[in-house]
């Protein structure tokens, strides 16, 4: 697994950037692990209007909902100020944790925060977003038969 989150911590430093974000200026990449070891990756992407800004936990999240993948186990995230270090730990905002909760076994699913390679947290979804509302919720059975 060390390996694995290594590699994956490489992909969101590298899609950090490609951040759009002129706004805010604040810089964040992220890398998902699928199921069958693919790596699909996302930064943020902000917008004239505000509003319409993505994190990039949730670009990653929908290319690759939107390619077909819905089995993930693990996400590593970076995030910092554009033209600084990674010196802080950038943790999903509320909005990404909701999405990630739509597709991700809460108890099994990784979150990684990392300033580095060697320098990184990992928690279980369920830890970051306890007592959540999911698909289980609205109905019966696997939602992602539907
Ligand atoms: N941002 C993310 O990409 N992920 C998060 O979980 C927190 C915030 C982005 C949104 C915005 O483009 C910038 O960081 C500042 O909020």
């Amino acid at each position: 697994m060390q390996t694995e989150i290594q590699a994956l911590i490489r992909r969101a430093i590298e899609a950090r950037k490609l951040s759009y974000s002129p706004y805010s200026q604040y810089q964040v990449g992220a890398a998902l692990l699928a199921g069958d070891g693919q790596i699909i990756t996302g930064c943020n992407i902000e917008n004239a209007a505000y509003g319409p800004s993505n994190c990039a936990e949730r670009t990653a999240i929908f290319k690759a909902v939107s390619e077909g993948i819905r089995d993930f186990k693990a996400i590593a995230i970076v995030g910092s100020p554009a033209g600084e270090e990674i010196t802080q730990y950038a943790y999903p905002c509320g909005v990404c944790r909701q999405v990630m909760r739509e597709f991700c076994e809460p108890e099994s699913f990784q979150v990684i925060v990392a300033k580095s390679e060697k320098e990184y947290r990992v928690a279980a979804l369920a830890e970051l977003f306890p007592e959540s509302f999911g698909p289980e919720n609205l109905r019966d059975g696997n939602p992602k038969a539907f």
